[in-house]
């Protein structure tokens, strides 16, 4: 859909105003809560807060809450968001303002990785104890590579992204790759791993699995690693997942096969004791894919969790009329 001339007008003069193009600016590089903004434009927040409202009102960034922040980030598709990456890319890189920003923007992030970190040596061990229940953590990475297929995609989404595993696994074969989750926690440390790992195209999203506000069809390969069993809806998750699977494209889904070990949802707050096929089969059929057969790895002793990987495609437009 493209804008009328009224409504371009209104997103030019929004976007027209040093202060707001620095905002965009800062924005296109990740979302950002209105203290970090302040604190990287060195203006106050009320005064911050209301070139946000301007370019709110213009659909230009959306607002989103996380606890008792409020995040800002550019819309993430559609005409408004062509004209933003149109007008950002016009302007030199090293525009000595802009230049300085980003300079604030690092200090920022030093700031956030340094919280993060700790949170991150805190859960460590919680994960490395959850790690040794199943089968080795690079026969899983290896399953996945051939569950995904070689690619390259040209948008991959990782649902639940959490330190961006996923996205340093697979990143490298999609053009554009987005990591959405809840936590801005994980979200900083997936940040630091993909730029770590190279991967500039890579954007990290906060969002909900149920409700991910992307367009339907947005992408050619979406993954759920291990965020279904701390579900309350898992299927409602498969079927957002399965909106996003554009024709010809693929979910990928990897969790546990049903288990006993009760301490999970205690320990590490496992809602569901895993999923069988039928069940995981029957969410991907609602969602109008079609399910490969499982992969399943196996856990080490009988104590141990089975990992498993559900695959299913969307039939691509050229084989439903072949059809
Ligand atoms: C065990 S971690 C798995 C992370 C990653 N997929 C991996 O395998 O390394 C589960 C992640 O799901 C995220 N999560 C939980 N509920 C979510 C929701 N409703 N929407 C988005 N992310 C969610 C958590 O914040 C956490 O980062």
């Amino acid at each position: 859909m493209k804008l009328t001339a009224k409504t371009a007008v209104e997103a030019l003069r929004a976007a027209g105003e040093p202060t707001r193009l620095r905002i965009l600016a800062l924005l296109h590089r990740e979302e950002l809560a209105v203290m970090e903004l302040s604190q990287i434009l060195d203006q106050s927040q009320p005064r911050v807060s209301r070139h946000l409202k301007l370019l709110t009102e213009a659909g230009l960034v959306e607002r989103f809450p996380d606890g008792a922040w409020m995040f800002y980030r550019l819309v993430s598709h559609g005409p408004r968001r062509a004209l933003l990456d149109e007008t950002l890319r016009l302007i030199q890189p090293d525009d000595p303002e802009l230049a300085l920003d980003l300079g604030r923007l690092e200090t920022v992030r030093a700031g956030r990785l340094n919280l993060a970190a700790d949170y991150f040596a805190q859960n460590a061990s919680r994960w490395d104890e959850l790690r040794s229940l199943y089968t080795a953590e690079n026969e899983v990475e290896a399953a996945i590579l051939a569950a995904a297929g070689p690619g390259p995609f040209k948008r991959l989404v990782d649902l639940g992204s959490g330190t961006g595993r996923m996205l340093t696994l697979l990143g490298q074969r999609a053009e554009l790759s987005i990591g959405l989750d809840l936590s801005q926690q994980m979200l900083n440390i997936a940040r630091q791993q993909t730029r770590e790992a190279g991967l500039g195209h890579c954007e990290l999203r906060h969002g909900d699995i149920f409700a991910t506000r992307l367009p339907d069809s947005f992408a050619d390969l979406v993954v759920v690693h291990q965020v279904l069993h701390y579900l309350s809806d898992p299927a409602a998750a498969v079927a957002e997942a399965g909106r996003l699977v554009q024709p010809g494209g693929r979910l990928l889904i990897v969790d546990f096969a049903p288990h006993r070990l009760e301490f999970l949802r205690e320990a590490h707050r496992h809602r569901r004791l895993g999923f069988s096929d039928t069940e995981i089969a029957r969410w991907l059929a609602a969602a109008g894919l079609a399910p490969a057969d499982p992969v399943t790895l196996p856990a080490k002793d009988d104590h141990g969790l089975t990992v498993k990987i559900w695959t299913a495609a969307r039939a691509s437009a050229s084989s439903r009329s072949a059809a």
